[in-house]
């Protein structure tokens, strides 16, 4: 069974039958068990355990512990009634050290969650890489062999080893895979700002990061194209940034160009285009020779077809030219870094859209939304996914233990309109995933910033599905918004 149903009549608010209502998790951010059954340490593992990198000095070590419980995630999630569920694979978990054969018990924990969610009539959708590189390809052992992480060409290859290696495991019972979640935060906040793992700063390594993350990518649709059934849907999950202007003065019009250019055409001109476009290569010509970043058959193999495209949407963007002697605001909500994570369009000014904020500071603004999937559906004309949505709130437990949380049902009913939007203007939108099920690890922000429907408490890891649990469950009943 796939998430994606050919038949497209309208039901409910715009939300056509067979539409996927799912939430979305990360393994790094709710499995725990980083020694179990041979997994080896990520890059999230070393940085977690870097002092000063992560607020409260939290790790993933723990986490939520999905490892020993996801039979009773499962559960929850039968319970609220969804239909789909994307969760990402752990590398170094299958596949440790990132070399060489697959680790089957490692593989048997996705085989039994995949099994479970079947059991339950949930549809899987396996996300290939949501961050946790094996360390041993950032930095190899003394002695070892090359690696350097995602700006060095090897890891590409190495990706689709893996990838292969996971499709020939569940091809079987997984028939929806996304490559790669959200690359912009790998190459350009791992390896430019430096506030995500590996922690590095250096703009050039994060473009040259950029373009084998698009290269691994497509190499990975080919090694799981070999793998899968010929029905097999293959995506990618990007964050574009919907990008506006403060005015429509033309530097500022200039500034939302070049940020379009590095945040989101860097990766739909190649994997959608077959191309890098030309305004990009010049804004970042004195940083990179892509020349030689950019091999001859690259922009073929990274092209190669994709049958979904995969948007994770939480605010939009408002960018302008720096003024001359004014101190530049950064405030792009990623991080408080000293390290621009933009290569290229460093001098551009970030503002805030408007004060409406989640507890991330991230302004509330669901038009992005769909204006991106209308933007996407113009421009490419492929199914879409919202494989990620969803807002962090300062939470609160009341005395009968129930979890209240009237702002996220707030948020999530003005996206979900948003999305009825989209599909009545004529976007093909598939499915939604809400980010995220439970409760989990925030990368940097740790465990302070909770983003589940559902509440973990973190002495006792007791799951309890908050208010807006309850209203998306309604939701999923009815078939969409009333
Ligand atoms: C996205 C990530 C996801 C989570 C949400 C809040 O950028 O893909 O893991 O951190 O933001």
């Amino acid at each position: 069974m796939t998430v994606v149903s050919p038949d497209n009549r309208r039901t409910r608010r715009g939300f056509p039958p067979g539409f996927a209502w799912g939430t979305a998790t990360a393994a790094y951010q709710i499995e725990g068990a980083v020694t179990e059954g041979g997994r080896t340490p990520s890059i999230w593992d070393t940085f977690s355990h870097t002092p000063g990198k992560v607020a409260n000095g939290d790790t993933g070590d723990i986490a939520l512990d999905h490892y020993r419980r996801f039979r009773e995630d499962v559960r929850l999630m039968a319970d609220l009634g969804l239909t789909s569920y994307r969760f990402s694979i752990s590398w170094p978990r299958v596949q440790p050290t990132g070399r060489g054969p697959a680790a089957e018990r490692g593989l048997d924990f996705y085989r039994e969650l995949v099994d479970e969610l079947l059991a339950h009539g949930i549809t899987p959708v396996a996300t290939l890489y949501h961050w946790d590189l094996p360390q041993e390809l950032e930095t190899p052992p003394i002695g070892g062999s090359a690696a350097g992480g995602w700006p060095s060409r090897d890891t590409a290859y190495r990706f689709a080893d893996y990838a292969g290696l996971a499709a020939e495991a569940l091809g079987d019972r997984v028939s929806t895979w996304t490559t790669l979640n959200e690359p912009w935060c790998s190459a350009f906040l791992g390896y430019g700002a430096g506030v995500h793992a590996p922690g590095r700063t250096d703009p050039a390594d994060a473009l040259r990061a950029a373009h084998h993350l698009n290269l691994g990518h497509g190499l990975a649709v080919g090694a799981l194209r070999a793998a899968l059934p010929a029905a097999a849907q293959l995506a990618v999950s990007l964050n574009l940034h919907v990008v506006r202007p403060l005015s429509e003065r033309p530097e500022d019009l200039e500034a939302v160009r070049r940020i379009d250019a590095v945040g989101n055409r860097i990766w739909t001109g190649p994997m959608l285009k077959g191309r890098y476009d030309e305004d990009l290569l010049q804004d970042t010509a004195h940083l990179v020779d892509w020349d030689a970043l950019v091999h001859e058959g690259d922009l073929a193999e990274i092209s190669r077809p994709i049958d979904l495209l995969g948007l994770n949407y939480y605010n939009p963007t408002v960018v302008s030219a720096s003024a001359p002697g004014q101190a530049l605001p950064r405030d792009d909500g990623h991080g408080g870094g000293t390290a621009s994570p933009w290569p290229g369009a460093e001098d551009v000014a970030f503002h805030r859209a408007n004060d409406d904020l989640t507890a991330m500071d991230w302004p509330i603004d669901p038009t992005g939304l769909s204006d991106c999937l209308l933007a996407m559906h113009r421009e490419f004309g492929l199914p879409l996914l919202v494989s990620e949505n969803g807002a962090a709130f300062h939470d609160t437990v009341a005395p009968d233990g129930s979890v209240h949380d009237p702002e996220r049902t707030a948020y999530l009913r003005g996206h979900l309109d948003a999305v009825a939007d989209a599909i009545a203007a004529g976007a093909d939108v598939r499915g939604y995933y809400l980010w995220s099920l439970l409760d989990n690890f925030e990368w940097a922000y740790g465990y302070d910033k909770r983003f589940g429907i559902v509440h973990v408490d973190y002495d006792t890891l007791v799951r309890t599905p908050k208010s807006s649990a309850h209203w998306y469950a309604g939701v999923i009943r009815r078939g969409g918004l009333d």
